[in-house]
């Protein structure tokens, strides 16, 4: 117990080492709020092409900027490794690796296992361990922490083990790390205390819970909110294509309501390592319960189904000018899951580009922040925007409205466009060339 009570001393004074397990979108950016805040940070990352980046003081991250990368280094406060016999030496561990699904949809829990199990063989009493991977209730309780038991230690009295969700919203201006509060859960009342004490170092606000199931169902929660809130959004976009109403219109009118009502917006699917996947996190922890999360699976089912949507809709456009998709020149617009990133992970424009292609489309691809895209084992890589590409397109659909866009003259120049984002609304001219999700 001691050497935990000497660790919030160590974090006070500056002296903790901190330690990040998996240097990506989440990892990387938290690696960096320790370092500025004056403690020697050490990245462990298994790719070691990253980490040669990261050692010649450059970022690969757009939202960590490589000046940051560098600093931290030349004031001797950030290094990365392969190495992860270093691990002893830390005495705060974030773990930050992926939690995506398997083939069959189920949670692949093999990242956090390996990472798990590398820091049970070099684990030592005093450490505190803070799980941030999205995963479903009882990861940390029941698999996380009897691994580390293995070494013999005990949580909450030698060691110290909580969860933390990351709450990142890549490209994001206005939230960063900083200012989202952090949610955290300890395995005991001293696991708490020292986890937000350490996160008290780097974030304005820390709220802790009651345990560590509690803090990853706060996760879930709040991406289940979105992915469902999205589904019904997207439902809607249906019915408003059937009575023949612009969905968008709706939306924007009903979020003049000044309270009862949250605005979500349609999309040709959901994209990123999140709000597609999170939420079965939960289904699948649920069906172990012999519950049925139905809620989820609807949302999974509408939001899955979109790019068959998008791809009908370019079919019907298509077809009222006597073309099939099979020849047709098809542009797609922006192919990231989200404006100004460069994240691909489960973007809905892959599920487009492929069924299109299937169909015999000649699809094209221009994304400003995506220089190539791998389809199975077809390397597509993107175009220009010019002229050229624009008028000789026979559709030009819009996957992601990415800014620095002249939408104006993309809709001037082509001969007619899909527009599933809505990002064509200030365009006034040529309206009649713009049909809309
Ligand atoms: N990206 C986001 O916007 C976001 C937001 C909130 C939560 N999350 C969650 O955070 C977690 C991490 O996501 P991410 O986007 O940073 O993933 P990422 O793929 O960008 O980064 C994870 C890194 O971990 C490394 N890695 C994998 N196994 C490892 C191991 N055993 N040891 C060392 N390194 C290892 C990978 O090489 C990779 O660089 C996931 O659970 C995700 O759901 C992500």
């Amino acid at each position: 117990m001691s050497r935990l009570l000497e660790l919030g001393a160590k974090i006070d004074s500056r002296e903790a080492r901190m330690g990040v397990v998996g240097l990506g979108y989440v990892g990387l950016p938290l690696a960096m709020e320790f370092a500025k805040e004056g403690f020697r940070v050490t990245g462990f990352e298994l790719d070691g092409e990253k980490v040669r980046i990261l050692e010649e003081g450059r970022s690969y991250i757009e939202d960590v900027p490589s000046a940051d990368i560098a600093r931290a280094r030349e004031k001797g406060l950030f290094d990365a490794t392969t190495d992860m016999n270093d691990l002893s030496q830390m005495d705060v561990i974030n773990v930050c690796v992926p939690t995506p699904l398997t083939k069959t949809k189920d949670p692949d829990m093999s990242f956090i296992v390996s990472a798990v199990e590398a820091i049970k063989k070099r684990l030592r009493s005093g450490q505190l361990v803070i799980l941030g991977s999205t995963t479903y209730p009882g990861t940390t309780h029941d698999l996380f922490v009897p691994i580390l038991e293995q070494s013999g230690l005990s949580c909450g009295t030698d060691f110290a083990v909580a969860f933390a969700p990351e709450r990142i919203d890549p490209a994001n201006k206005k939230f960063k790390v900083r200012n989202v509060p952090k949610v955290v859960g300890g395995e005991t009342a001293l696991c708490t205390e020292l986890a937000v004490k350490s996160y008290q170092t780097i974030f304005d606000t820390v709220v802790p819970v009651s345990s560590s199931q509690s803090a990853e169902l706060v996760k879930l929660l709040e991406n289940t909110f979105r992915a469902i809130n999205i589904g019904l959004a997207n439902e809607l976009a249906l019915m408003c294509h059937r009575l023949g109403l612009d969905v968008w219109e709706v939306i924007d009118a009903a979020a003049t309501k000044p309270y009862g009502f949250m605005k979500f917006l349609p999309g040709p699917g959901l994209g990123g390592h999140c709000i597609p996947v999170d939420p079965t996190y939960l289904s699948w922890k649920m069906k172990s319960l012999n519950f049925a999360a139905r809620f989820i699976d609807l949302a999974t089912d509408v939001n899955g189904h979109m790019p068959d949507h998008v791809v009908e809709r370019v079919a019907e456009i298509l077809n009222d000018e006597r073309l099939p998709i099979n020849g047709s020149r098809i542009l797609i617009l922006g192919v990231a899951y989200k404006p100004d990133v460069s994240d691909m992970r489960e973007s809905p424009a892959l599920d487009v580009i492929n069924l299109l292609r299937s169909k015999g489309g000649v699809v094209s691809f221009h994304d400003p922040h995506v220089a190539e895209l791998d389809l199975d084992g077809v390397t597509l890589k993107s175009v220009d925007l010019s002229d050229d590409m624009l008028s000789s397109s026979d559709i030009v659909v819009i996957v992601t409205d990415h800014s620095g866009i002249d939408w104006r003259r993309v809709v001037a120049l082509s001969q007619r466009v899909f527009d599933t984002r809505n990002a064509t609304k200030q365009v006034s001219e040529g309206r009649e060339k713009i049909q809309k999700l």
